[in-house]
Protein backbone atom coordinates (compact mmCIF):
# COMPACT_ATOMS: atom_id res chain seq x y z
CA UNK A 1 0.00 0.00 0.00
CA UNK A 2 1.04 3.25 -0.82
CA UNK A 3 0.91 6.24 1.71
CA UNK A 4 -1.38 8.73 -0.37
CA UNK A 5 0.38 11.25 2.18
CA UNK A 6 3.62 11.25 0.46
CA UNK A 7 3.51 13.69 -2.40
CA UNK A 8 5.30 14.37 -5.83
CA UNK A 9 4.68 17.17 -8.07
CA UNK A 10 5.29 17.15 -11.71
CA UNK A 11 6.27 20.85 -13.41
CA UNK A 12 7.48 21.83 -16.64
CA UNK A 13 7.84 25.49 -15.87
CA UNK A 14 7.32 28.43 -13.85
CA UNK A 15 6.44 26.26 -10.68
CA UNK A 16 4.53 28.53 -8.36
CA UNK A 17 1.92 25.92 -8.08
CA UNK A 18 4.15 23.68 -6.82
CA UNK A 19 5.59 26.64 -4.79
CA UNK A 20 2.03 27.33 -2.82
CA UNK A 21 2.15 23.09 -2.87
CA UNK A 22 5.25 23.20 -0.88
CA UNK A 23 4.47 26.47 0.96
CA UNK A 24 1.44 25.44 2.21
CA UNK A 25 1.67 21.66 2.93
CA UNK A 26 -0.78 20.68 5.51
CA UNK A 27 -1.27 17.13 6.02
CA UNK A 28 0.99 15.78 3.26
CA UNK A 29 4.65 15.58 2.39
CA UNK A 30 6.35 16.79 -1.12
CA UNK A 31 8.84 13.86 -1.15
CA UNK A 32 9.98 15.53 -5.00
CA UNK A 33 9.23 17.28 -7.39
CA UNK A 34 9.80 15.97 -11.09
CA UNK A 35 10.18 17.66 -14.16
CA UNK A 36 10.40 17.31 -17.97
CA UNK A 37 12.20 20.60 -18.24
CA UNK A 38 15.66 20.24 -16.76
CA UNK A 39 16.44 23.97 -17.09
CA UNK A 40 12.49 25.05 -15.22
CA UNK A 41 12.23 28.12 -13.38
CA UNK A 42 10.51 25.74 -10.53
CA UNK A 43 13.08 23.05 -10.91
CA UNK A 44 15.55 25.43 -9.58
CA UNK A 45 13.66 26.93 -6.81
CA UNK A 46 12.67 23.53 -5.45
CA UNK A 47 17.00 22.51 -5.46
CA UNK A 48 17.24 25.57 -3.45
CA UNK A 49 14.20 25.27 -0.94
CA UNK A 50 16.32 22.02 -0.34
CA UNK A 51 13.58 19.42 -1.71
CA UNK A 52 14.34 16.29 -4.25
CA UNK A 53 14.48 16.77 -7.34
CA UNK A 54 14.57 14.45 -10.57
CA UNK A 55 15.21 16.81 -13.80
CA UNK A 56 14.80 14.70 -17.07
CA UNK A 57 14.79 16.39 -20.67
CA UNK A 58 11.32 14.43 -22.11
CA UNK A 59 12.68 15.64 -25.77
CA UNK A 60 14.19 12.10 -27.49
CA UNK A 61 12.22 9.75 -25.56
CA UNK A 62 9.29 7.41 -26.81
CA UNK A 63 6.31 8.87 -24.49
CA UNK A 64 6.03 5.21 -22.81
CA UNK A 65 9.26 4.46 -22.41
CA UNK A 66 9.89 7.99 -20.97
CA UNK A 67 6.63 7.59 -18.82
CA UNK A 68 8.43 4.20 -17.24
CA UNK A 69 11.71 6.12 -15.81
CA UNK A 70 9.16 8.82 -14.41
CA UNK A 71 7.45 6.07 -12.82
CA UNK A 72 10.23 4.14 -11.61
CA UNK A 73 11.57 7.39 -9.68
CA UNK A 74 8.25 7.97 -8.23
CA UNK A 75 8.09 4.32 -6.80
CA UNK A 76 11.56 4.91 -5.80
CA UNK A 77 10.53 7.65 -3.35
CA UNK A 78 7.85 5.67 -2.22
CA UNK A 79 5.18 7.94 -3.83
CA UNK A 80 1.64 8.11 -3.15
CA UNK A 81 0.02 10.88 -4.99
CA UNK A 82 0.71 12.77 -8.21
CA UNK A 83 0.06 16.41 -8.36
CA UNK A 84 0.58 17.41 -12.07
CA UNK A 85 1.52 21.43 -11.94
CA UNK A 86 1.86 23.07 -15.22
CA UNK A 87 3.10 19.52 -16.45
CA UNK A 88 2.91 20.25 -19.92
CA UNK A 89 3.08 16.53 -21.13
CA UNK A 90 0.12 14.16 -22.11
CA UNK A 91 0.80 11.17 -19.58
CA UNK A 92 0.74 7.97 -21.37
CA UNK A 93 -2.11 5.80 -20.90
CA UNK A 94 0.07 3.16 -19.23
CA UNK A 95 1.17 5.39 -16.59
CA UNK A 96 -2.60 7.01 -15.88
CA UNK A 97 -3.47 3.12 -15.35
CA UNK A 98 -0.67 2.46 -13.52
CA UNK A 99 -1.33 5.05 -11.07
CA UNK A 100 -4.89 5.71 -11.71
CA UNK A 101 -7.06 7.42 -8.94
CA UNK A 102 -3.96 8.89 -7.59
CA UNK A 103 -2.93 11.81 -9.99
CA UNK A 104 -4.28 15.19 -9.48
CA UNK A 105 -4.16 18.08 -11.61
CA UNK A 106 -4.87 22.03 -11.78
CA UNK A 107 -6.51 23.48 -14.79
CA UNK A 108 -7.10 27.66 -15.22
CA UNK A 109 -10.94 26.99 -16.23
CA UNK A 110 -14.12 26.26 -14.74
CA UNK A 111 -14.30 22.40 -16.00
CA UNK A 112 -16.37 21.07 -18.01
CA UNK A 113 -15.41 24.34 -19.53
CA UNK A 114 -12.78 25.00 -21.75
CA UNK A 115 -10.94 21.65 -21.30
CA UNK A 116 -7.31 22.09 -22.78
CA UNK A 117 -5.31 25.21 -23.89
CA UNK A 118 -5.52 28.55 -24.49
CA UNK A 119 -8.88 28.78 -21.44
CA UNK A 120 -8.35 32.40 -20.28
CA UNK A 121 -8.75 33.90 -24.17
CA UNK A 122 -11.48 31.28 -24.54
CA UNK A 123 -13.51 32.45 -21.74
CA UNK A 124 -13.34 36.53 -22.26
CA UNK A 125 -14.24 35.76 -26.12
CA UNK A 126 -17.15 33.70 -25.25
CA UNK A 127 -18.05 37.16 -22.57
CA UNK A 128 -18.54 34.66 -19.76
CA UNK A 129 -18.79 36.93 -16.79
CA UNK A 130 -16.94 34.25 -14.16
CA UNK A 131 -14.12 32.18 -14.80
CA UNK A 132 -11.47 29.95 -12.11
CA UNK A 133 -9.83 27.06 -11.69
CA UNK A 134 -10.66 23.28 -11.23
CA UNK A 135 -8.65 20.30 -9.36
CA UNK A 136 -9.57 17.06 -11.16
CA UNK A 137 -8.25 13.71 -11.24
CA UNK A 138 -6.38 12.69 -14.29
CA UNK A 139 -7.84 10.26 -16.55
CA UNK A 140 -7.54 9.01 -19.92
CA UNK A 141 -9.26 11.95 -21.73
CA UNK A 142 -7.90 15.21 -21.20
CA UNK A 143 -9.56 17.55 -18.31
CA UNK A 144 -12.00 15.18 -18.07
CA UNK A 145 -11.85 13.51 -14.63
CA UNK A 146 -13.84 14.01 -11.47
CA UNK A 147 -13.48 17.49 -10.71
CA UNK A 148 -12.22 17.61 -6.50
CA UNK A 149 -12.67 21.51 -6.38
CA UNK A 150 -12.97 24.43 -7.67
CA UNK A 151 -12.99 28.55 -7.31
CA UNK A 152 -14.33 31.34 -9.39
CA UNK A 153 -12.97 34.47 -10.37
CA UNK A 154 -15.09 37.49 -11.84
CA UNK A 155 -14.35 38.40 -15.52
CA UNK A 156 -14.01 42.06 -15.35
CA UNK A 157 -14.86 44.21 -19.26
CA UNK A 158 -11.20 45.41 -19.23
CA UNK A 159 -9.50 42.23 -18.50
CA UNK A 160 -7.07 40.74 -21.40
CA UNK A 161 -6.34 36.87 -21.39
CA UNK A 162 -2.69 38.03 -18.91
CA UNK A 163 -4.63 40.16 -16.23
CA UNK A 164 -7.07 37.09 -16.39
CA UNK A 165 -4.56 35.17 -15.74
CA UNK A 166 -3.12 36.56 -12.86
CA UNK A 167 -6.24 36.95 -10.92
CA UNK A 168 -7.14 32.92 -11.59
CA UNK A 169 -3.28 32.20 -10.54
CA UNK A 170 -3.95 33.63 -7.36
CA UNK A 171 -7.25 31.67 -6.97
CA UNK A 172 -5.26 28.50 -8.14
CA UNK A 173 -2.86 29.17 -5.04
CA UNK A 174 -5.60 29.16 -2.81
CA UNK A 175 -7.69 26.14 -4.20
CA UNK A 176 -4.79 23.25 -5.08
CA UNK A 177 -3.05 22.86 -1.22
CA UNK A 178 -6.72 22.89 0.01
CA UNK A 179 -7.91 20.37 -1.99
CA UNK A 180 -5.01 18.07 -2.34
CA UNK A 181 -4.61 18.08 1.97
CA UNK A 182 -8.67 17.28 1.48
CA UNK A 183 -7.86 14.56 -1.05
CA UNK A 184 -4.51 12.92 0.95
CA UNK A 185 -6.91 12.12 4.06
CA UNK A 186 -10.15 11.23 2.77
C1 LIG B 1 -1.41 27.09 -14.33
O1 LIG B 1 -2.22 28.03 -14.95
C2 LIG B 1 -2.14 25.78 -14.20
O2 LIG B 1 -3.51 25.94 -14.00
C3 LIG B 1 -1.90 25.14 -15.54
O3 LIG B 1 -0.57 25.52 -15.88
C4 LIG B 1 -0.21 26.71 -15.21
C5 LIG B 1 1.02 26.41 -14.42
O4 LIG B 1 1.58 27.55 -13.82
N1 LIG B 1 -2.12 23.72 -15.48
P1 LIG B 1 2.72 27.36 -12.73
O5 LIG B 1 3.88 26.63 -13.41
O6 LIG B 1 2.16 26.59 -11.59
O7 LIG B 1 3.11 28.75 -12.34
Amino acid sequence: MRDPKRVAILISGRGSNMRALVEQANGYDVVLVASNKPNAEGVAWAKHRGLQTWALESKGFGKEEYDRLLSNELDRHQVGTIALAGFMRILSPWFVDQWRGRILNIHPSLLPKYRGLDTHARAIEAGDAVSGCSVHIVTDELDAGEVLGQAEVPIEPSDTPSSLEQRVLAAEHRLYPKVLSEFVSR
